[in-house]
């Protein structure tokens, strides 16, 4: 090979690359954590979330993503949103097994929620009065209402196969999120 061909291999090779970085930039969406600690894993992933969901106004896709954010982080069994419909609670966006489609309000630990307009952590699914349990491996779980203007508009519901999964850490960081969602997203 010349010089001017090699010169022109060099050129081609640059925006080659610059191409890729380009399409890298502008279409990756992942997130990234760093910690394997729980407070700073959520830490990092807030302003993620915020920057995905950015300036888009849907609503059904920024809680689809902020549920499947929160399941590739943290793997739950079940995450989802079920929406405030007609006095009903309507399953929304989520990420894990099938679920019941309709709760009323006061029954199972959403309608609960709900009712009370209050997180409820429930360490043991068996020993909550009136749990919907939509899956079998659902061990324990945690719901956080949605607030906006003073009304329940949904509420976040996360599952876990495990007894006593849900902590003071994640009630506080969950709550963050719904609140910046009940702000942005609603
Ligand atoms: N366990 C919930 C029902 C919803 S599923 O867990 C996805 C409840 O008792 O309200």
């Amino acid at each position: 090979m010349n010089q001017k061909n090699r010169k022109n291999a060099k050129i081609y090779q640059i925006i080659h690359s610059s191409i890729l970085f380009l399409i890298f930039v502008t279409m990756a969406e992942e997130i990234f954590i760093h910690s394997t600690e729980k407070a700073q894993q959520y830490e990092e992933l807030i302003p993620q979330l915020q920057a995905l969901v950015g300036d888009e106004k849907n609503l059904i896709a920024n809680l689809a993503n902020t549920s499947a954010a929160l399941h590739v982080v943290f793997g739950f069994l079940w995450i989802g949103f079920y929406l405030v419909e007609d006095n009903e609670l309507v399953l929304g966006p989520f990420q894990g097994p099938v679920a019941c489609t309709r709760i009323q309000r006061g029954k199972g630990v959403c309608g609960q929620s709900w009712l009370r307009k209050q997180l409820i952590t429930v360490p043991n699914v068996d020993e909550f009065p009136g749990h919907i349990a939509c899956s079998s491996l659902s061990k324990s779980e945690i719901v956080i209402p949605i607030i906006k203007n003073n009304d329940v508009v949904a509420v976040l519901d996360v599952d876990s196969q495990h007894v006593n999964h849900f902590d003071e850490i994640d009630e506080k960081y969950l709550s963050i999120i719904c609140t910046w969602l009940s702000t942005y997203c609603f």
